[in-house]
């Protein structure tokens, strides 16, 4: 084993605590770029009444956001009440279930005499100076006001600053429920109860998730939650390598954050990989190589659920590599959307990298055509501006760029590339709240490439 010092568990142990492909980030301290959206929300929750909606594509990272922001705010006196959406859920159903959970953390469940007295409840039940809940919520909660009674019951027994995180709240599938929240947060305001949300929602606007009739807005912070930077993507495979005292060339750097798309998922499931790799190798190593990055990409590609393999897998439609550098050629941009100009000339550039000769421009445009079609995976859709096309499914876009690398061609190609070799270091801990959010020097989109 390369990385010397470490069983196989202790390694696997001490990775995984840097690298979180599968789950939310909680702690400030793995959250990584968005000190000013936790910023913002921090001070947004001082004002009385106030609440943050988290919007933004699957996969950038809202419930981790929201999670960090959580764990801030919430008194230590217990720890912050987390509900996810399920297509049926319904306002009162959600309220229930927040009862439920508060009642469970509580730090009041077992209470004295003197605490009992002074509680005055409706729905929660005191059995011998336990705080439960009543057994027939779901018959005695029935309209908004009583979930309104309810949750000032719940603020009272579950600490002194009660937070509530609403993760995927889009997945809620009536729109007349989730309109609902908005008189919700209306009427805690007006009735000065205490306790904070935080939701969480795909989509792109809040009127989408909202609804636009309401006067909700000004009881809400929002943030659009955009892509993670540059500087933020590669501090999570710096982090992890430092902390077994590995380093990584800027080239390997570059290309992870390159291929992520800002997905940070990619970036946590290629460094595992990667520095499994690295304690696997027979030599001892202090540096990561390009052989270990090749066999990390195919092992992260194997390890990727097929919510996301499945429409490649589709669009690729069994046919040989030539015809995949046509999907390779629609993810080789910064942009969301690539026109079809823009991504014949991406695809003539790769076709160089394979030393294939490409087809012609019609060809092509009706291969791309075909992407729209079910039967091809439906990976494009047509975009509001005329003959551009964006993804259907954003975060497909890290997968097809992963797929292209582990091809050994590189999109979001590099023009010059350091003359030397560069190691990059882990930025300090941003205190401004600034991370470098811009592409870096060298790495070149495929807008205007020839
Ligand atoms: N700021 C960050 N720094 C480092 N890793 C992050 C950051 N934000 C998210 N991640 C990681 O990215 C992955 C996706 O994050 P998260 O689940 O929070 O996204 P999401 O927007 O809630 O996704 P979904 O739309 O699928 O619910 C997780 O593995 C998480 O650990
Ligand atoms: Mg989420």
């Amino acid at each position: 084993m390369t990385i010397s010092g470490y069983t196989y568990n202790e390694f696997g142990e001490k990775l995984n605590a840097y690298v979180s492909a599968s789950q939310p980030i909680q702690s400030l301290e793995h959250l990584l770029g968005r000190s000013s959206e936790l910023e913002r929300i921090k001070k947004s929750l001082f004002a009385p009444g106030r609440h943050v909606f988290i919007y933004g594509e699957r996969g950038v990272g809202k419930s981790s956001l929201a999670a960090t922001a959580a764990n801030q705010y919430q008194s230590a006196d217990s720890s912050y009440i987390d509900v996810s959406c399920a297509p049926d859920a319904t306002l009162i159903s959600l309220i229930i279930n927040i009862a439920y959970i508060a009642t469970d953390l509580s730090h009041i469940k077992t209470i004295s005499t003197s605490v009992s007295s002074k509680l005055n409840l409706r729905y929660l039940t005191l059995e011998n100076n336990r705080v439960e809940v009543q057994s027939n919520l779901n018959d005695t909660v029935r309209t908004l006001s009583d979930a309104i009674c309810l949750l000032k019951e719940v603020t009272e027994i579950h600490s002194e600053r009660p937070i509530v995180v609403i993760d995927e709240f889009d997945r809620i599938h009536s729109a007349e429920e989730r309109n609902r929240f908005a008189d919700l947060l209306k009427q805690l305001g007006d009735k000065k109860i205490p306790i904070k949300f935080i939701f969480t929602g795909v989509g792109t606007s809040l009127k989408e998730l909202l609804g636009s009739h309401h006067s909700a807005i000004r009881q809400l912070e929002t943030i659009e939650l955009s892509k993670l930077s540059w500087d933020a993507r590669w501090e999570i495979l710096l982090s992890a390598a430092k902390a077994f005292n590995i380093s990584v060339e800027y080239d390997i750097c570059v290309r992870i954050a390159a291929i992520s798309d800002g997905y940070p998922y990619y970036v946590h499931l290629i460094t595992e990989k990667l520095l499994w790799r690295v304690f696997e190798d027979e030599n001892k190593v202090s540096e990561v190589s390009k052989d270990h990055f090749q066999s990390a990409l195919r092992d992260a590609i194997a390890g990727i659920t097929a919510e996301l393999n499945r429409p490649y897998e589709l669009a690729v439609n069994r046919r040989s590599i030539e015809y995949e550098a046509i999907i390779w050629a629609t993810a080789d941009s910064d942009y969301l959307q690539s026109s079809l100009v823009d991504m014949y000339a991406s695809y003539k550039f790769i076709m160089k990298q394979l030393d294939e000769s490409p087809l012609i421009y019609d060809q092509f445009s009706q291969q791309i055509r075909n992407l729209k079609k079910q039967r091809f995976g439906e990976i494009l859709v047509s975009d509001m501006q005329r003959g551009y096309y964006t993804y259907r499914e954003k975060m497909l876009r890290g997968y097809v760029r992963l797929q292209a690398e582990a091809n050994n061609v590189e999109l979001l190609g590099e023009e010059a590339k350091p003359t030397q070799k560069e190691y990059m270091k882990a930025p300090a801990k941003s205190s401004t709240g600034y991370y470098q959010s811009r592409p870096p020097k060298g790495v070149h989109f495929g807008r205007n490439r020839n």
